[in-house]
């Protein structure tokens, strides 16, 4: 594999601030560090993502459950998952510029990555990545509550009820997606590591013995998962964590890392939890959390592998993966080649021009498809530039709506990838859109 292009980032980030994917929050105000909204585009695209790693995870399969638990949670639960005691990062000071770093991600040379200046960090402190807060009118101790910095908690504290209630037996999973907050100390490379992210985790309860075969399992399927929507396999590596990298609750992770263009970095990690969480949960809440396994005719507790993966990484990945400049006809064109099922604008209706006879048979065309597909009307400059800001945000198929349509009632239809061009009746345009787009 090459190495990255050092560039790409910069580019990736001015097409999104550009086309109207991802804005850095209260940029009126300044900003605020290492928060990011998403823009119209963005939107679509992060919630595509979510939805196919949702697809994968729970509606394929006939093993894995849904959950949508609340982000503020009893402080208790922090207390038993261990977060409170543990869930820190080693943090320095530069004497020199008082800059703040991650004492791990310190340069070999010793050098401060601000100043330059030698030898100059403070003894290193363990600082908890909890944001706290207050619940109710008084700030006192009491009162505090914490912002859950991992979805997974909300799934242990749920198990019984959702195993209960579904009469799952093992192995069987439970799926979520939602926001976590990390109070980072060196948030950065734009969306990769932010305070406020979305994660999509699932945690798989098995009996103890099957962790090991369940762990390879889980590994090899979320890395197949990549792959399968659009992400090279060259860009993709497992990398198992040393020992001392392990996080408190685990027995052993591999982190699904992926070339961006800063070098490997994490994109998603695989956790074998063993009874870590269950066994806490059960001690802190005086509550039996067993499972009752009727052939074995015995209760134990069962063991969780985790694969647990962030939305905002992972759009970042698709993005950045998909992000190609090429030449045509003697000219750039920036095309984003994701996969159909994450574009934003699965088909864009171009009417040649604005011409009186033309905009109401596209305005037809375009009513007739909206409720199929997400669909963007554009209108504005000649056809070319259209067909670029068209790819350039990952539309897999353009309409084209010209005088010819309005006496053979077709419209030329017009591929992203190959730029063919195909002429379809409008009776049929639905059915061979479809086909294209290979939607179910
Ligand atoms: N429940 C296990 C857990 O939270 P993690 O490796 O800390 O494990 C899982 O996080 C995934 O969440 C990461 O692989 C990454 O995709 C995403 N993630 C974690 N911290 C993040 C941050 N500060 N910003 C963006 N995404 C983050």
């Amino acid at each position: 594999m090459t190495a990255p292009d050092p560039k790409l980032m910069d580019r990736v980030v001015n097409l999104t601030k550009r086309r109207g994917l991802v804005f850095p929050s209260s940029e009126i105000y300044g900003g605020f560090r290492s928060t990011w909204d998403y823009g119209p585009l963005g939107v679509l695209l992060k919630r595509n993502v979510k939805d196919a790693w949702w697809r994968s995870m729970v509606q394929l399969r006939d093993d894995v459950v849904g959950l949508d638990a609340a982000i503020l949670m009893a402080p208790k639960v922090w207390e038993a998952s261990g977060h409170l005691a543990t869930f820190t990062d080693p943090l320095v000071d530069c004497r020199n510029c008082n800059e703040r770093f991650r004492a791990d991600h310190l340069p070999e040379s010793g050098a401060c990555p601000n100043c330059g200046a030698k030898d100059s960090f403070t003894e290193a402190r363990h600082f908890n990545l909890m944001f706290k807060t207050f619940v109710g009118p008084v700030e006192d101790d009491a009162s505090v509550a914490y912002l859950r910095p991992e979805t997974a908690q909300g799934i242990f504290v749920n198990f019984k009820n959702v195993q209960t209630t579904s009469r799952r037996k093992l192995p069987f999973g439970i799926a979520q997606i939602g926001k976590s907050f990390r109070n980072e100390i060196t948030p950065g490379n734009f969306t990769f590591r932010t305070r406020e992210f979305e994660q999509m985790e699932m945690e798989y309860f098995v009996p103890p013995e099957q962790a090991a075969k369940w762990f390879d399992y889980w590994v090899q399927e979320r890395f197949r998962w990549y792959v399968e929507h659009g992400i090279p396999e060259e860009m993709l590596r497992i990398r198992p964590h040393d020992p001392e990298e392990l996080s408190h609750y685990s027995a052993g992770t591999a982190d699904i890392e992926f070339l961006y263009p800063w070098g490997w970095g994490e994109l998603e990690g695989v956790a074998n939890r063993t009874d870590f969480d269950l066994t806490q949960h059960a001690r802190y809440s005086g509550q039996e959390l067993t499972y009752f396994d009727q052939e074995r005719d015995e209760h134990y507790v069962p063991h969780v592998i985790e694969p647990a993966a962030g939305a905002d990484r992972a759009m970042l990945a698709f993005l950045l993966a998909a992000y190609h400049e090429e030449e045509v006809k003697g000219e750039k064109r920036i095309v984003l080649r994701l996969d159909r099922r994450l574009s934003p604008i699965k088909v864009a209706v171009l009417p040649l021009s604005r011409n009186e006879k033309l905009v109401p048979l596209a305005t037809k065309v375009a009513a007739m498809l909206r409720p199929h597909f997400q669909i963007d009307v554009d209108d504005a400059g000649s056809i070319g530039k259209r067909y670029r800001r068209q790819d350039e945000v990952g539309t897999p198929l353009c309409v084209t709506v010209d005088f010819d349509s309005l006496d053979d009632d077709a419209v030329t239809v017009r591929d992203r990838d190959t730029m063919a061009q195909d002429r379809i009746t409008i009776d049929s345009l639905v059915d061979d859109l479809r086909a294209r787009l290979s939607l179910c």
